[in-house]
């Protein structure tokens, strides 16, 4: 089906700025993407009609609890889990340290965790700091340095009957590189390990589904798709059966509440519910679902749209790429594999310092990042951390044909230069 391109753009108040005349292209959406204009809305409406504490008597307070319910029902659409497995929070980096807190409550030494060279840092630290604080031994999941993928070989040596944790991203924010988190939520599941996904760089490009991943945990953070500052938390019913709660003694033990303590942003859960309808809407206008189907269904379609379209845009960029000048592409570069990354791509322009790429990128009203982008342990590997890093494009549904050009072109000018 083709996709309504203008019409997407369109949903998106902010792609007709201008500076100067000049338009902005956006491709920095892998550290945090534009806004539906439905979610702006959402969050006004809330703000302006929602305003109280839920569980009253009165109105407002009805609005409120209102927004809780739908944005819980529209959250477990999402994830494909049931409303009682979800709890919205700031952002997955609290969220994740607020979980490591709980889940490693019983871990003792001669325990183990497993965590990975590929994940940001919000995937990382938590755990690792629970383990030192426990005395808890931290094993690695390698990946290779030719194909940009995890060696899931030695999952099997590396989980044991004493491992309490698997965390693993589901795609690099700093590779691209999509991983096979189901085949390593299995790993953690046969050992009976806690499985954690980070789904922060996949939720913006394909569907998720918590039921097929097979995992414990799973965030996303809503600043990434389309949606306002926080993070939407899967915990299965399976984990809350044998983790503590955190609640305050008047609240009631139950999901929500009970791990999610305090009052909760009902503006920010407003707009994540107008950002799952974001997807689901694109499942209309761009994925053939009939209106009245239900909401998982029309967002699955607004998915599959969004893949078809944005594999079109990353081998036109791909293609571009390669014949800018000295170019390093630090992901899957492989056209025939772009099933096995999302539109992320980090790299280097030989000679040229990548903050200085970033930079007149920017001169010309292109916004793209440098840097590592707390991708601390990928960095790491490929020695990328310490010095000037490298320069990272993420594409997103709304871009177009036409500003990839520009961005290819303004890339091989300044490699060129
Ligand atoms: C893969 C990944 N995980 C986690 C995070 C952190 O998310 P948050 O800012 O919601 O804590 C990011 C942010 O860039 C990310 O790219």
């Amino acid at each position: 089906m083709h996709f309504p391109i203008d019409t997407v753009r369109a949903a998106f108040p902010a792609l007709a700025f201008t500076d100067d005349g000049r338009p902005r292209h956006y491709f920095d959406a892998p550290a945090g993407s534009q806004v539906a204009g439905r979610v702006i809305d959402a969050m006004r409406d809330a703000m302006l009609h929602a305003c109280a504490n839920d569980g009253g008597a009165f109105r407002t307070s009805h609005a409120a609890g209102a927004i809780v319910d739908a944005s819980l029902a529209g959250a477990a659409a999402f994830y494909h889990c049931a409303p009682d497995e979800i709890v919205f929070g700031l952002n997955t980096t609290s969220l994740f340290f607020q979980f490591a807190g709980l889940l490693s409550r019983d871990w003792r030494a001669g325990d183990n965790i497993l965590l990975t060279r590929m994940d940001h840092d919000a995937n990382v630290s938590p755990w690792l700091q629970a383990a030192e604080a426990k005395g808890v031994a931290v094993r690695w999941l390698e990946w290779d340095r030719d194909s940009f993928e995890f060696r899931y070989e030695t999952l099997g040596e590396l989980v044991d009957g004493r491992t309490r944790l698997v965390a693993v991203g589901q795609a690099s924010n700093f590779l691209g590189t999509l991983n096979d988190v189901a085949r390593v939520c299995a790993a953690a599941r046969a050992v009976g390990a806690v499985s954690v996904v980070d789904a922060v760089q996949s939720a913006p490009h394909l569907a998720i589904d918590v039921a097929a991943i097979g995992c414990d945990l799973l965030s996303a953070s809503a600043y990434k798709f389309f949606g306002p500052h926080a993070a939407v938390l899967f915990v299965s019913r399976a984990l809350q059966a044998r983790m503590p709660v955190q609640k305050v003694r008047p609240s009631a033990n139950v999901m929500p509440t009970r791990l999610a303590p305090g009052t909760p942003s009902f503006e920010a859960q407003a707009g994540c519910l107008a950002a799952f309808e974001h997807y689901a809407w694109l499942g209309e206008v761009a994925g053939g679902a009939a209106a009245d189907a239900p909401l998982r269904t029309r967002i699955v379609a607004g998915c599959e749209a969004i893949v078809a379209y944005e594999t079109d845009l990353m081998r036109q960029f791909l293609a571009g790429l390669a014949t800018v000048k000295g170019v390093t592409l630090h992901g899957i570069g492989n056209a025939n594999r772009l099933e096995a990354r999302v539109p992320t791509f980090t790299f280097t322009l030989a000679g040229h310092d990548s903050s200085a790429v970033a930079a007149a990128l920017a001169a010309r009203n292109i916004f793209a990042w440098d840097g590592y982008y707390y991708a601390w342990e990928p960095a790491g590997v490929l020695g990328l951390r310490d010095g000037p890093g490298a320069v990272r494009v993420g594409l997103s549904h709304y871009n177009s044909a036409e500003e990839v050009d520009a961005l290819v072109a303004a890339l091989a000018e300044i490699a060129g230069a």
